[in-house]
């Protein structure tokens, strides 16, 4: 097995070091456009493998797509990340004709890969991927809600002082500080309600931390996050190498489902070997629906300005 992971900044880099450790594939490349950036990640990663013991070969290239040939996944980290104050939506226009120019050479040469999309705007630029390849929609995937539900359960775990293996969490919608829904009715330890353990204003400031969970390392760290986004990208890549049929949210292409049409935005699916096999439906309450409602309404204006760049 074969995985690409295109942009070697610090998300790609920490999602191919997970990988790596994971030992999902035989081979994984790492692809920059920055003369010899991949190559040094690549090289560094790999003096890693005799001391964490892993096989998987890590190769780094320049802009050399003939490498990533035959790839089962392809990731697309590429783009330019947020600056404080920045919101994931003003990435919009460079991040668009990077994302489209990366689709085209990737499936050149892999043709049958899924592809998973990280850059941002994330819920825009899945969308870019899907209509700009004309992919079955089923091998486009967008990677936000699981690491915003990753977050979402972070802050569970401080309020709660628990295990982070006892928690289901989930975050829907976009993957927007106004956009997401972290679904705290439906969040639980151990199967328990965590309603039954805090109360609604300590849910309402769990749901608020976790919305603004990117700003907040933006803010802290001058640039945007890479430990939890890499982990999480590489969370759902290892479920669809190892065909593990994990439920996460993800950003996907929906026909009706939760209410929405030609629009790509978080939600739970089944993650296996053909990409998203299914989407399963939580059956929101009223509130919730109309939260997702309105998510949709600012992707869709957002995928709007999508006409206004390739014109
Ligand atoms: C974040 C970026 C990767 O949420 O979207 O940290």
């Amino acid at each position: 097995m074969k995985v690409t992971v295109v942009g070697a900044g610090a998300v790609g880099a920490t999602c191919a070091d997970n990988i790596a450790r994971k030992e999902l594939v035989e081979e994984l490349v790492l692809v920059d456009i920055k003369e010899g950036f991949a190559e040094g990640k690549a090289l560094d990663i790999m003096q890693t493998s005799s001391l964490l013991g892993f096989d998987t070969r890590v190769i780094g290239v320049t802009n050399d797509y003939a490498k990533t040939a035959n790839s089962d996944v392809v990731v697309i980290t590429s783009g330019i990340p947020r600056k404080p104050g920045m919101t994931r939506e003003e990435l919009i226009g460079t991040n668009a004709r990077i994302v489209e120019t990366v689709c085209k050479n990737l499936l050149e040469y892999s043709p049958n890969a899924i592809v998973v999309v990280i850059s941002n705007p994330m819920d825009t630029m899945t969308y870019l991927a899907l209509k700009s390849t004309g992919l079955p929609k089923n091998r486009i995937i967008g990677m936000g809600g699981i690491l915003d539900s990753a977050r979402f359960k972070t802050y569970l775990q401080k309020s709660l002082n628990c295990s982070q293996g006892d928690l289901h969490a989930t975050v829907i919608g976009g993957h927007g500080d106004t956009t997401m829904i972290p679904l705290t009715r439906l969040a639980t330890l151990n199967g328990t309600p965590v309603s039954n353990m805090l109360d609604a204003d300590q849910l309402k400031q769990v749901a608020a931390d976790t919305m603004v969970g990117g700003a907040t390392l933006t803010k802290l760290l001058g640039t945007s996050a890479w430990y939890a986004p890499g982990a999480a990208g590489a969370a759902l890549v290892e479920s669809i190498i190892r065909n593990e049929r994990k439920v996460f949210p993800c950003c996907v292409y929906l026909e009706g489902e939760y209410g929405q049409n030609d629009i790509c935005l978080g939600v739970p699916v089944v993650i296996g070997k053909n990409g998203w096999e299914s989407i399963i439906d939580y059956k929101l309450n009223e509130e919730e629906q109309a939260a997702f409602n309105k998510s949709a309404d600012a992707v869709r204006n957002m995928n709007a300005v999508l006409d206004t760049l390739v014109a």
